[in-house]
């Protein structure tokens, strides 16, 4: 079968994502997690998975690009977050699919060294299955109300070129 995947700007492919991510993150659900008080930065690109009956999008993962530190030292990465799939297409491969189609537009971006994504222990398997290593140093992020440790779930690096796997890494902004 032919699956196409769209590869868009953030902020004006938000319409087409909206109903997926209230779905799966309205605050009806949020307002019970441990991050619901968390800022999250917008992504830059959207990889974006329509389902094959023409019944809307069927899975999401945003793309980020950021300046951080590590140790001190500026690195330009790429992160992925807000990868999920519509509940009624799961285990169909879609969102391998969408997280290979992330890592090869970040690979596409030179400066890109590693990326970075968060999550929760129910996801660890998922991602340590598709070759992202845990991240076993601390992070610090911005909040509108100024620096903190970001703690909320774990960090996980992917090889671009070669990621950390600890020290600390400043996002310089908003987590994502
Ligand atoms: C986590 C999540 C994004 C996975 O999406 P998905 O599209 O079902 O993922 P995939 O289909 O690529 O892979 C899921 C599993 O199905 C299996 N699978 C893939 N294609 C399959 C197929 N055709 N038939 C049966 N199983 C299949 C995969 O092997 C994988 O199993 P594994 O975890 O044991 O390796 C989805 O469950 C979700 O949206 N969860 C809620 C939100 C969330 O937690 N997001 C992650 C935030 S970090």
């Amino acid at each position: 079968m032919n699956i196409e995947i769209d590869v868009l700007n953030g902020d004006a492919s938000w319409p087409r994502a909206k109903p997926l991510h209230q779905a799966v993150w309205g605050r009806h659900i949020v307002e019970k997690l441990p991050w619901a008080h968390i800022e999250w930065a917008h992504p830059d690109l959207r990889v974006l998975i329509d389902a094959p009956d023409d019944s809307g999008l069927a899975c999401h993962v945003g793309v980020y690009f950021r300046t951080v530190t590590w140790n001190g030292h500026k690195v330009h990465i790429g992160g992925i977050g807000g990868v999920a799939t519509r509940e009624d297409c799961r285990r169909r491969g879609y969102a391998s699919l969408a997280i290979d189609a992330a890592v090869q537009t970040m690979r596409a971006n030179e400066a890109v060294k590693f990326a970075l994504l968060f999550c929760e222990p129910h996801n660890f398997a998922f991602y340590q299955a598709r070759a992202w290593h845990p991240f076993t140093g601390g992070v610090t992020c911005e909040q509108s109300s100024g620096p903190i440790r970001f703690e909320a779930m774990a960090p996980f690096v992917y090889d671009i070129v070669r990621a950390p796997r600890q020290g600390r890494i400043d996002l310089c902004g908003l987590p994502w």
